[in-house]
């Protein structure tokens, strides 16, 4: 249950809207002036202060303030009279969230309550997943000692320091993602936001409003003010994860930001100005794009200011041992497991396999086999079926005895050979894989998600 300290020095107020509050399923606290305020502050946590702007001993912005030093997560929300807007959004620069004015209206104070506590629960996830990383991506977690992967890591040392626009290309599941958090975890933005956002999977509509927000009312729904992510990004980096995904309008949008870094909220005129890191991936060809005239070629030249090719997984082989030991180690640790290795022929599959889905395919194969494994040692029957067999060795009538007999598993087990083989001709190329197989790039973007390709 969510717990709101409610600061008004009007009994009637203060009663009235406890009362809604604790309808609303809130835990509430009331307080009647700045004193008594700062006492319950300073007696427990809370996740949000709704306070007067004036109050009897002193000043909302000082209950504020006083909030912070106990509580440095905890949401702020002014009541203001009619009259002192300009109090108000003096406040807001200060940090407080939002403000209304009196009277109050019931459902626009709901909302705005409810927004601010999902924005703290995304802070608060924002940080605990930022301490998770610190430890996880120290470079030692990213495995790659081939040569390739080891110009990789020369690069990222190089550039984390600097503000640059990187571009990140590499066939899916080749690390784009993890070396973009290495690149900000190890730059100077390490204690600001990173903001990861996946353009391919949000609505073309709404995407513009995820990355630049937009003002309240400019749109049907809008009900109120939203920051997007590169505000929320500001003093940090922002990941534009599948860039090839843009619509024209996105496209221009981007641009301009690259170009002058600033930036309005759909449907407003004022630019605001963000100092914001771009990092940038996709497995797309941006450069036919480019030349069929779906991408703007200006927008290429300003993300490709730094670019980083992730190489296949086949294409650097001396990496497989290594990342086996590393999935190994993870995955047993777990799963509570005690396995320590793989005998020479599982070995012996996992070099020579072409690993279409690369790293990631990879890295499910050996969950899998570890969780199945009944031996201390990895053997080849531990690892996925396909891995096993030479496909033209294979007839789909004996798919029974080796997939399970049920319809769901073989037409499953049927898809992904599908897939792979559209993979492998493609050189992992999913676009042109979905072009072959005459579906959309989303609809193989989930299929290869559900089979771990
Ligand atoms: N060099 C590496 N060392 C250890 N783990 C790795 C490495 N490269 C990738 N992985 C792991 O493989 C998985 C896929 O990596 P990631 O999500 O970064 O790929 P991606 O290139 O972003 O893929 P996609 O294009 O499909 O989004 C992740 O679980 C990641 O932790
Ligand atoms: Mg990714």
């Amino acid at each position: 249950m969510y717990k709101i300290l409610l600061v008004e020095d009007d009994r009637n107020t203060l009663e009235g809207l406890a009362e809604i509050l604790n309808q609303e399923g809130y835990e509430v606290v009331k307080a009647i002036d700045g004193n008594s305020a700062v006492k319950e502050i300073k007696s427990s946590p809370f996740n949000l202060i709704l306070t007067d702007l004036l109050l009897p001993d002193f000043d909302g912005i000082e209950v504020a303030q006083q909030a912070w030093k106990e509580q440095s997560e905890v949401m702020i929300i002014m009541i203001t009279a009619f009259g002192s807007v300009k109090h108000a959004v003096n406040a807001m620069k200060q940090g407080i969230y939002d403000y209304l004015t009196k009277p109050i209206d019931i459902d626009e104070l709901l909302i705005v309550i409810s927004k601010a506590i999902n924005e703290q629960q995304l802070r608060i996830e924002n940080i605990s997943l930022k301490d998770k990383i610190k430890s996880k991506y120290h470079y030692d977690n990213i495995i790659g000692n081939s040569g390739k992967m080891q110009e990789v890591f020369h690069k990222v040392n190089k550039i984390a320091n600097s503000d640059a626009t990187v571009l990140l290309r590499g066939d899916s599941g080749t690390g784009k993602e993890l070396i973009a958090r290495a690149i900000h975890y190890n730059s100077p933005r390490k204690n600001k936001n990173m903001m990861e956002i996946d353009c391919s999977s949000i609505p073309e509509t709404l995407l513009e409003s995820e990355l630049f927000g937009h003002e309240k009312g400019s749109f049907t729904g809008a009900h109120k003010m939203m920051k997007g992510k590169f505000e929320i990004a500001d003093g940090g980096t922002i990941f534009l994860d599948e860039i090839g995904e843009l619509s024209s309008s996105v496209q221009v949008k981007l641009l301009r930001f690259l170009q002058e870094k600033r930036f309005n909220r759909v449907g407003g005129t004022k630019f605001i100005s963000v100092d914001v890191r771009v990092i940038a991936a996709t497995n797309a060809n941006l450069e036919e794009k480019i030349k069929d005239k779906l991408y703007r070629e200006d927008l290429y030249y300003r993300l490709n200011v730094i670019p980083i090719f992730l190489p296949a997984l086949k294409e650097r082989r001396d990496d497989i041992g290594p990342l086996l030991e590393h999935f190994l180690k993870k995955f047993s640790l777990k799963n509570k497991k005690n396995i320590n290795g793989i005998n020479s022929e599982a070995l012996a599959i996992c070099h020579e396999y072409h690993w279409p889905g690369n790293v990631r395919e990879l890295e499910n194969a050996i969950e899998n086999a570890v969780v199945l494994a009944d031996d201390s040692i990895l053997k080849p029957e531990d690892l996925p079926f396909y891995m096993n067999v030479k496909k033209q060795d294979l007839k789909f009538k004996d798919l029974n005895k080796e997939v399970g007999s049920d319809y769901q598993s073989q037409i499953e087990y049927a898809e992904r050979m599908i897939l792979m083989d559209a993979l492998k001709e493609t050189n992992g190329n999913k676009t042109h894989a979905a072009n072959q197989l005459g579906f959309s790039i989303r609809t193989m973007r989930n299929k290869t998600r559900k089979y771990g390709l």
